[in-house]
C-alpha cells in the first residue's frame, strides 16, 4: 500500500511551467543568500509515518464544537481541518493528508512539531515529577533561569515564569507601574499584546476589543509607524530584504521614521502628564497586525523619549524572540536598543504553555512589595521543555536557518510580487514574513475578503497552511517552525503562485 505521505504528495503536484525567474528592483542584494534556487513544484518528501486517526467522526467534532465550545473559537477554512498529528514542519489531518505548516500553531511551534529532543525531555521529566510550585526549590527552574537569562544583553538578568503571553504582558504592566509609580502606558495602534482584561486595553485593534468599561484605563494608543500603509513611508525604511514600493527622497536617515517620531512627541506634549509615564510597549515586528515592520531608528528613539519621561520600555518578543528574525536572537536587537523589560511566550515552549518576563534586578524588586504567585509558571515540565527548546535552537542552528531560509523565501515572494498586481507588499525578516494582498496597488486598498479567502483556501487544498492577519485579514502570515528547508520555501511560493493564478477573474 502507498504510504500516507506519498499519497498526499502525489495529490499535490504543481505544473512545472510556473515561472519564477523575474527579478525585483527593490530587493537589496546584500540580503540575498548565495543559495541555488531550483524549480521545485512538488511537496517535499517526508519519511515520517503518522499514527492513524482513531478519534471521533468529523461530524461529531463539528457538533461538539457548535454545541459545547464557546463561540469565540475561530475555525479556519470553509471545511475546518481536523489536525491530529504533527511532525517537525508537517501537520496531518484525520484523513491522512499532509500539510506544510507555515503558521506553526500561530508562531508557537518554534523548533518543530513533536521535536524528538523536546519530547524526550518532557517524557523524562513526567516520569520523575510533573508539578510542584515554587514554594520548593525544584532544580529545573533554576537550571532554566540560568540558561534563559544568559541569552540577554545588559542587566536583563531576572526572570519570572508564567504561562501565556497575556500573563507575561500583564505582569510587565504591573512591574512598570510599581517600579515607576506612574500609571500611563503607551502602545502602538495595530499592536496585539493579549486578551486578558489588562492587555486587551493595550491591544489596539477594534476586532479584538470588547466593549467593557475600564479597559482603556491609563492606556494611550499612538500612531503606528507603518511604512507601507501609514501616512509616511518610503523605499528604504525597513530592516528587510524587501522594501515597500513607495518612493522616498531620503539620502541619509529615514524621514518617515522622523515623522512618526514627531507624532509620538506630540502625544507626550498633549496627552500625557509630564515626566510621569509608566511604560511603552512594542512588538519588534507586529505579528497579529500583519507582520508590520517599523522604520529604522524609531523604536530606539521612542525608548529614549519614554525614559526621559520617567517610563520603561517593554519589548514584546512573544512572536519575534528565539531566533525567528534570523539576524538576532531577540527582535529588539535588530532595532539597536536595550529594553527595560522583555516579555516572551509562544516559541519559548514550542507549544507547551510557557511564558516569561525578563527584566533587571532593580525593576524586578518591585514585585517584592507584596506576594505575587503563579501556580504553574516554570513548573518542572515547563522548565524541562524550555531548556530542550534552547538546546535544539543552538544544536540545529535554527536562528541561522531562519536567516537563510527566510531571506531566500522573501526573495522568492518578492519575485511573485512582480508577477501579481494583487501582491501589494512583501515584508519581514527571517521567518517572520507577511504578504499583503491588495485590490488596488496604487492606493494600497485591501483585497476583498472573499478573494483573500479563496486564495488562502486554495493554498490549503494544495497542501500549504498560511496564517492571516492585519486589521482586514488580507495579510498572509508566514511564520513556520524554524526547521523548514529551502525546498519547503520553494513549494510554498509555487503553491501561492498557483492559488493566485487560479483565483484571478480571467481564470474563472
Ligand atoms: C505579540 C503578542 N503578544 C502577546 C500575545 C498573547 O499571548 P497569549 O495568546 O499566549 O496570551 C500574543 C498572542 O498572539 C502576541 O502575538
Amino acid at each position: 500500500m502507498m504510504s500516507t505521505c506519498l499519497l498526499a504528495q502525489t495529490r499535490r503536484v504543481l505544473p512545472r511551467s510556473l515561472d519564477r525567474s523575474s527579478s525585483r528592483s527593490s530587493l537589496q542584494s546584500k540580503a540575498a543568500p548565495t543559495m541555488i534556487s531550483q524549480k521545485q513544484s512538488e511537496m517535499p518528501d517526508c519519511d515520517h509515518r503518522p499514527v492513524a486517526y482513531k478519534g471521533s467522526s468529523y461530524e461529531q467534532i463539528l457538533k461538539t464544537r457548535r454545541n459545547h465550545l464557546t463561540p469565540n473559537l475561530l475555525a479556519h477554512f470553509k471545511k475546518p481541518l481536523v489536525i491530529h498529528a504533527g511532525h517537525m514542519q508537517w501537520l496531518y489531518d484525520h484523513e491522512g493528508r499532509r500539510y506544510l505548516d507555515m503558521f506553526g500553531g500561530i508562531v508557537t511551534v518554534s523548533v518543530g512539531h513533536c521535536h524528538p529532543k523536546v519530547n524526550q525531555a518532557l517524557s523524562e521529566q513526567t516520569a520523575k515529577l510533573w508539578h510542584t510550585t515554587n514554594i520548593y526549590m525544584h532544580p529545573k527552574i533554576h537550571e532554566y533561569a540560568e540558561r534563559l537569562v544568559a541569552k540577554f544583553p545588559g542587566n536583563l538578568k531576572s526572570v519570572c515564569f508564567v504561562n501565556s503571553g497575556s500573563e507575561a504582558n500583564d505582569l510587565a504592566m504591573l512591574m512598570a507601574r510599581l517600579h515607576t509609580g506612574n500609571q500611563d502606558i503607551l502602545s502602538l495602534r495595530n499592536c496585539y499584546h493579549g486578551m486578558s482584561p489588562y492587555t486587551m486595553g493595550l491591544t489596539a485593534h477594534s476586532t479584538w476589543r470588547f466593549p467593557l468599561p475600564g479597559v482603556n484605563n491609563g492606556l494611550v494608543h499612538v500612531m503606528n509607524p507603518d511604512p507601507y500603509q501609514g501616512i509616511w513611508g518610503g523605499s528604504n525604511c525597513r530592516d528587510s530584504p524587501v522594501q515597500t514600493n513607495r518612493d522616498c527622497q531620503c539620502a541619509v536617515g529615514c524621514q518617515a521614521s522622523d515623522a512618526y517620531y514627531n507624532e509620538l512627541e506630540e502625544t507626550f506634549k498633549y496627552s500625557l502628564p509630564r515626566g510621569k509615564v509608566a511604560a511603552m510597549f512594542a512588538e519588534s515586528i507586529q505579528g497579529v497586525g500583519g507582520t508590520v515592520q517599523f522604520p529604522k531608528g524609531y523604536l530606539k528613539r521612542a525608548a529614549a523619549l519614554v525614559r526621559a519621561n520617567g517610563g520603561l520600555f517593554v519589548a514584546d518578543e512573544v512572536q519575534t524572540g528565539f531566533g525567528r528574525t534570523g539576524e538576532h536572537f531577540w527582535g529588539f536587537e535588530g532595532h539597536d536598543y536595550l529594553p527595560d523589560i522583555v516579555t516572551m511566550a509562544k516559541g519559548i515552549g514550542n507549544g507547551f504553555p510557557l511564558a516569561a518576563v525578563v527584566t533587571t534586578p532593580e525593576i524586578a524588586a518591585s514585585l517584592g512589595q507584596a506576594l505575587h504567585f503563579n501556580t504553574y509558571g516554570g513548573n518542572p515540565m515547563a522548565s524541562a521543555v524550555g531548556i530542550a527548546v534552547l538546546d535544539v535552537i543552538e544544536e540545529e542552528q535554527l536562528q541561522r536557518n531562519s536567516l537563510e531560509v527566510g531571506t531566500y523565501f522573501l526573495t522568492g515572494l518578492a519575485k511573485l510580487q512582480q508577477r501579481f498586481e494583487i501582491i501589494g507588499d512583501v515584508r519581514g525578516k527571517g521567518l517572520m514574513i507577511g504578504v499583503e494582498l491588495v485590490g488596488n496597488r496604487e492606493k494600497r486598498t485591501p483585497l476583498a475578503t472573499p478573494h483573500v479567502l479563496d486564495i488562502w483556501e486554495k493554498c490549503k487544498d494544495l497542501g500549504v497552511l498560511f496564517g492571516r492577519g492585519g486589521l482586514h485579514g488580507n495579510v498572509l502570515r508566514i511564520k513556520p517552525p524554524m526547521c523548514i528547508t529551502l525546498a519547503d520555501a520553494n513549494f510554498a511560493v509555487d503553491v501561492l503562485a498557483r492559488a493566485i493564478t487560479e483565483s484571478l477573474p480571467e481564470n474563472n
